[in-house]
């Protein structure tokens, strides 16, 4: 196939062939393995090789993508992954992601797809009811929620050197002083890499700890707030910590962030959605105080990968980081939002259709019944650990996240942790249901998340019988 423009006549049969594979797996995939097949990692060897100098055509490569790539692939858009916090993609959403594929408009300026601006300033503006959010704060959508930790970051960084009399978006760092950054234990690993990305330096975050899961000391933070003598600084709230689901007090830190001069930021990547239900919505109480917020849309609000969100109280300061101009860029006009200006990239997916139209779809009563379902899910796998006598919970699931371990009776906890390593370890190979270890409390643990919108109770009452057998073998 010496050049695409001779494959426009395999184009219909080309969709057509990946529609009815991809309708033939979507009716599978409840069943299949989490994990994937057992040999995913054979059949990922079958891509190696030389770059081709005449390519096999798209009909020929698709049918190895469709054969050898699905057999590599892990089921994650299926009810039983469980690892990280993986989400699914809700069937409104998968056909808006096609559709933007297909569309392939850049949701940059306004120019250059109405469509995807348009969704964008509808999408943000739902996602601000849905979380509860002021509408007159400004937003974006990103690729996930590290790059929306770096965007609001960003927007944090812009503000801390405004205080200082710097404008950093112009003039850089050079000259200033350190950043303080302040945080509890509950701090995730992305929003350490945005502070090295954005030149402040993960090293100067300082944590204020109670307790060995990293639940915060207030007063600590407070003391070393008030050691800045009115210095701005910078404080991030978590509300989902990874581990097992814990939440920062956040209107307790934006009081303390505002009291001492200082920009809250939350990162919400999953925690977030406990605003949409009044079940949970005590969980995250004071988001609305803080400075900037992020979530993660490919994680609880079910579109495929990449989706993200980042918030700011004043999107004055995004535009001041991401605003960017050049002689062949129009003017923004009223109301037609050039998303470009708030983001950090330029050429952007136009994520903002699958977003929209999930939101369309099931609206906030049927995200509310699936953050409850979910919610519902995690207490019921926390009952089963309670009631065995092999499997120890070790912190109570407060939204979607059960942290435990295997404890089978009359083992001496010194060996532990090697032993749930090694259960971990199975527990991935084996593929029928998938999640990993963390370290809670300084224990090895399992911690399962539960944000796939396919999960039922059929899904989660198989994870302590598939562990004790991989355990007993
Ligand atoms: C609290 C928190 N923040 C940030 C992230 C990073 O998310 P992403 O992988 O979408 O960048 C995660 C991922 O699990 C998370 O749990």
């Amino acid at each position: 196939m010496p050049d695409p423009i001779h494959d426009r006549d395999h184009l219909s049969e080309l969709v057509t062939h990946v529609a009815e594979a991809a309708r033939h797996y979507l009716a599978r995939v409840d069943q299949l393995p989490a994990g994937g097949t057992a040999g995913r990692d054979q059949a990922a060897g079958h891509f190696a090789g030389e770059l081709p100098e005449d390519g096999d055509g798209s009909v020929a490569t698709m049918t190895r993508l469709l054969t050898h790539g699905v057999q590599a692939a892990v089921n994650s858009a299926g009810p039983r992954f469980f690892h990280f916090v993986t989400g699914g993609s809700t069937p409104a959403a998968l056909a808006a992601d096609w559709l933007t594929s297909t569309l392939d408009n850049n949701a940059a300026l306004w120019v250059s797809s109405p469509l995807g601006s348009k969704l964008e300033q509808v999408a943000i503006g739902w996602l601000k009811d849905l979380f509860r959010l002021p509408r007159s704060w400004g937003g974006v959508l990103t690729t996930g929620a590290t790059m929306s930790n770096f965007t609001a970051l960003a927007a944090a960084r812009q503000w801390w050197g405004e205080e200082q009399g710097s404008n950093v978006a112009e003039r850089g760092m050079s000259g200033l002083p350190a950043v303080p950054v302040m945080a509890s234990g509950f701090i995730h690993a992305s929003a350490e890499k945005a502070l090295s990305m954005l030149g402040i330096g993960h090293e100067a975050v300082q944590l204020f700890t109670s307790d060995s899961t990293g639940a915060i000391d207030l007063a600590a933070l407070e003391g070393a707030l008030v050691g800045l003598k009115g210095a701005p600084a910078i404080v991030i709230a978590t509300a989902g910590e990874v581990n097992a689901g814990g939440f920062d007090p956040i209107a307790a830190m934006a009081d303390l962030a505002h009291r001492h001069h200082a920009w809250l930021h939350v990162d919400g990547a999953f925690g977030l959605f406990a605003r949409i239900s009044p079940v949970t919505a005590d969980l995250a109480d004071g988001v609305e105080l803080a400075d900037s917020v992020i979530a993660d849309g490919h994680k609880w609000l079910n579109v495929p990968y990449d989706c993200g969100f980042a918030f700011c109280r004043d999107a004055r300061l995004l535009n001041a980081v991401f605003g960017m101009n050049a002689p062949y860029f129009p003017a923004t006009e009223a109301d037609h939002p050039d998303f470009l200006y708030l983001a950090p990239e330029m050429s952007r997916r136009a994520r903002s259709l699958a977003v929209w139209a999930t939101l369309a779809a099931y609206g906030r009563n049927g995200y509310r019944a699936m953050i409850e379902r979910h919610g519902g899910l995690a207490k019921r796998l926390a009952d089963q650990i309670r009631a065995s006598s092999d499997f120890e919970l070790l912190a109570e699931p407060r939204l979607n996240v059960v942290c435990f371990r295997y404890r089978p009776a009359g083992t001496p906890e010194s060996e532990l942790d090697q032993i749930n390593r090694r259960l971990g370890q199975a527990i991935i190979a084996d593929g029928t249901v998938y999640f990993g270890t963390t370290v809670y409390g300084g224990k090895v643990a399992f911690r399962p998340a539960i944000a796939n919108w396919r999960t039922e109770e059929r899904d989660v009452d198989i994870i302590l019988d598939v562990a004790r057998g991989l355990a007993e073998r």
